[in-house]
């Protein structure tokens, strides 16, 4: 691979090309701040709230409550798959995910448990929370922030092990901006100085305020930045950084993308957790009246069932049980299809709708996928819609065993 070096300008102003269809304004979108009940969170919260945005999911691991109604509060561990899905279920549009939540340990570089623990927060779990909303924001053509900071860029001896895991997260930003740039997401880093929170509360050094460090984030997304240097300490060396040669190694290697897997399933897919047993979630399921609203004719317990879902002069779909393992999984295979909302009323057609049943631990895990419905077709968001209901209703008649009323 020859490295054009001497091209950074070339690649600054073809980058900036890209870039600038992708700028984000706060106002009126839909923004979800992780870690969002203090620090540089709460920060970014506030912040996002001033600049007139529409709603903002705030993501803490205790219970939280903002006075603000666009505010609203999910539990997510950041370390916790299963509390990140069930987030990711309660959100149905996303343009901005900002991956704020971290740790930071004053370590020697020694521990391995102590690194271990530093890259499951701070890198895996932004990987985890970007890989759970992602759907929603190649929807919405959005954007992620991944708060990282200078250590990301040379590391400091008394943070040992995060300074380890923000250069980690540097290398997945940049791998998730070359990944994601295909789908028209942008992918920010913002590089931090120090700032005035608990994380560096018994560092004696300078600090910037969370307000105008927050300030400063919105700023340089505002601008369009794709790194963003938003204290004063940072901002120093943001002109050196962009001219420099880790940027222009970055532009020639994301030309180096693996080609697209054939087949790669984008079908929509919901994933829940419930107390009760793989039998009761299995009954739930067979239970179809009691759970999708509409006319339903026919019937849906054993191998070969089939039966047709009506709803008002706007969906009908004959759905036949292909596959049923007890307990265990539910495939439906779609025919008759035709919803009149879309040009295309058919789509449905051959498509499948699986339910996966498995125990993990304490709790039964449900996956829902209806495989075949996929971005492509027209129906994809209304569809996606009307079944994130649905299987909330699942879900509802699982947990209190009572059927959805209308
Ligand atoms: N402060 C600085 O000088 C500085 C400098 C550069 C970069 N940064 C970065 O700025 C971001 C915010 O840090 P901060 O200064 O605001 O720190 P902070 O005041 O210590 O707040 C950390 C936040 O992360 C949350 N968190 C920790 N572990 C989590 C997990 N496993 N899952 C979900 N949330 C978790 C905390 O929740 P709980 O309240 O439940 O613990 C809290 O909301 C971090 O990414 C940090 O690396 C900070």
């Amino acid at each position: 691979m020859s490295l054009d070096l001497l091209a950074g300008s070339t690649c600054e102003s073809s980058a900036n090309r890209r870039w600038k269809e992708l700028i984000m304004k706060v106002t009126n979108k839909t923004i979800l701040v992780t870690g969002a009940n203090r620090g540089l969170g709460k920060a970014l919260l506030e912040e996002a709230l001033r600049r007139g945005a529409k709603k903002v999911y705030a993501t803490t691991r205790g219970p939280f409550k903002h006075a603000d109604p666009r505010v609203t509060a999910l539990t997510l561990d950041q370390t916790d798959e299963i509390q990140i899905r069930q987030a990711a279920n309660e959100v149905s549009d996303l343009d901005l995910l900002v991956n704020n939540a971290g740790v930071a340990h004053s370590a020697e570089l020694i521990d391995v448990g102590v690194i271990q623990e530093h890259l499951d927060v701070n890198l895996l779990g932004p990987f985890r929370v970007t890989r759970a909303f992602s759907p929603l924001l190649k929807r919405s053509k959005g954007a992620i922030l991944n708060i990282l900071s200078l250590a990301a860029i040379a590391p400091v001896p008394i943070f040992a092990a995060y300074s380890i895991s923000k250069a980690a997260s540097h290398s997945m930003t940049q791998l998730f901006r070359a990944y994601l740039a295909t789908h028209g997401v942008a992918v920010h880093a913002a590089f931090l100085g120090p700032v005035d929170t608990d994380m560096v509360r018994d560092i004696p050094m300078d600090k910037a305020s969370p307000a105008s460090v927050a300030a400063g984030i919105f700023d340089g997304l505002e601008r369009g930045e794709e790194d963003i240097f938003p204290d004063s300490m940072a901002q120093a060396l943001a002109e050196g950084w962009r001219r420099g040669i880790v940027k222009a190694v970055e532009s020639q290697n994301a030309k180096y993308m693996p080609p697209e897997t054939p087949g790669k399933d984008e079908s929509f897919t919901r994933t829940f957790s419930v107390e009760q047993s793989p039998k009761e979630v299995f009954e739930a399921i067979n239970d179809v009246r009691s759970w999708w609203t509409g006319d339903i004719e026919g019937s849906s317990g054993k191998l070969g069932d089939e039966f047709t879902y009506r709803y008002k002069h706007l969906h009908r779909s004959t759905q036949k049980l292909v596959e049923i393992v007890p307990d265990k999984k539910v495939v439906w295979r779609v025919s008759n299809a035709h919803l009149s909302f879309t040009k295309t009323p058919a789509e449905w057609n051959d498509t499948q709708v699986v339910f996966e049943i498995a125990r993990k631990g304490d709790a039964t895990e449900v996956r829902f996928t209806h495989r075949g419905l996929v971005p492509t077709f027209e129906c994809f968001d209304a569809c996606s819609g009307g079944w994130t209901h649905y299987i909330g209703s699942l879900k509802k008649r699982i947990t209190t065993g009572l059927a959805q009323k209308e």
